[in-house]
């Protein structure tokens, strides 16, 4: 793994970590929309490029994979498969299979061996498989959870019925304070009941339609984002005890901490309607770079303070940062890079 250089006293964050980090502010300004685009192109960005697949490996790949398997030991209701979405929960593997193999043709092997027979090869992690699908006894795990120990992504699934979408599986260990074992069937319109102004506003209204008629073969994206203290991929409402306190705290530490710890937290979110089962699979997939990261990356510096300063309350409350976004907003101000004295004549 590549560290930045730390001249600077910086974070040391590993160099690709920014290079893929996925800025999600297009304006100064930022309010709820159906931010919803074709997941086709990359997107470039001033410190290098993110979006060129619907899955993404980086160098914190087996160190949040380990915090998966950690999480889910502990407490299993983060995974959940209702029994009627057992096909889409195959059909995701095999569906996020053929994307690894497409996208990481080094690593990542998918082979037919005839059939309903395949062959699974993760070199990263050391693993060969053989399967056939839809057989559960061929299998080491319950395929959500099996595909889910060897993405960073979370995964949802989304059912269709009754005109509406329900969210009957997934495995989901990186919540941003929300609870999946909380969730889990119900519909979208329920799920995103929580959320301030976007009932009014009809995002989610648009959202929902927009997503019945998605089709398979043309995966949609868009970006979430919030602040977090520390690397804490984990910040679901069950464990908020862990998490809660720290918005307290970090309003009383100094500037080089507040840099360091807090966070801009980014979801990329991947909406893909399976070919076989009919289901939607969303996968949020967790980026995190520290605000005096941010601010060597001088365009990021001064939107991100824009938009932190600017925030409605409502939103920041929701959000969880009221309590510290004007001082992010300050630090990243005050972060300006120096201008150069004028040379004399
Ligand atoms: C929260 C929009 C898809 C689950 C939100 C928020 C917005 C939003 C604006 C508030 C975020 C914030 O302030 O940090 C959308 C749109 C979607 C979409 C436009 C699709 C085009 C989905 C899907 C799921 C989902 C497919 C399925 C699991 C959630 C959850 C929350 C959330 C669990 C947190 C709600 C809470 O506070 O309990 N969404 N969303 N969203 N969304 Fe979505």
């Amino acid at each position: 793994m590549t560290t930045l250089e730390n001249t600077t006293g910086t974070t040391p964050v590993a160099s690709d970590l920014v290079a893929g980090f996925p800025f999600p502010f297009p304006e100064d300004r930022y309010r709820y929309s159906t931010n919803v685009e074709p997941a086709e192109q990359p997107v470039v960005t001033p410190a290098g490029q993110w979006g060129a697949a619907v899955v993404d490996i980086d160098s914190e790949y087996r160190s949040e994979l380990d915090q998966r398997a950690a999480i889910l030991a502990a407490d299993p209701s983060r995974h959940a498969v209702l029994p009627h979405m057992v096909p889409a929960a195959w059909d995701t593997m095999l569906t996020l299979m053929r994307e690894l193999d497409a996208v990481y043709p080094e690593q990542m092997h998918l082979e037919n061996l005839g059939g309903d027979e395949w062959l699974w090869r993760n070199d990263i992690l050391g693993i060969e498989q053989c399967f056939r699908y839809a057989d559960a006894a061929t299998l080491p795990d319950e395929p959500l959870r099996y595909i889910a120990s060897q993405v960073q992504e979370d995964i949802a699934l989304l059912d269709q019925r009754n005109d509406q979408l329900f969210v009957d599986a997934g495995v989901v260990t990186f919540a941003a304070d929300w609870s999946f074992g909380f969730d889990v069937g119900m519909s979208f319109l329920e799920i995103h009941g929580p959320v301030p102004r976007i009932r009014k506003e009809g995002v989610i209204t648009r959202a929902h339609e927009f997503l019945k008629r998605l089709q398979p073969h043309q995966p949609y994206r868009r970006t979430n984002w919030t602040l977090t203290i520390d690397r804490r991929l984990d910040v679901s409402t069950e464990i908020y005890h862990e998490w809660g306190p720290d918005r307290e705290t970090i309003q009383h530490v100094d500037d080089e901490e507040f840099g360091r710890r807090v966070h801009l937290r980014v979801e990329v979110q991947h909406l893909i309607r399976l070919p076989d089962s009919g289901a939607i699979v969303f996968l949020i997939r967790t980026y995190l770079l520290p605000l005096d990261q941010l601010a060597t990356v001088e365009p990021w510096r001064r939107r991100a303070a824009e938009v932190l300063a600017e925030l409605p309350a409502d939103m920041a409350e929701y959000k969880g940062i009221i309590k510290y976004r004007d001082r992010a907003a300050q630090y990243l101000r005050d972060a300006a890079p120096v201008a150069p004295l004028p040379s004399g004549p």
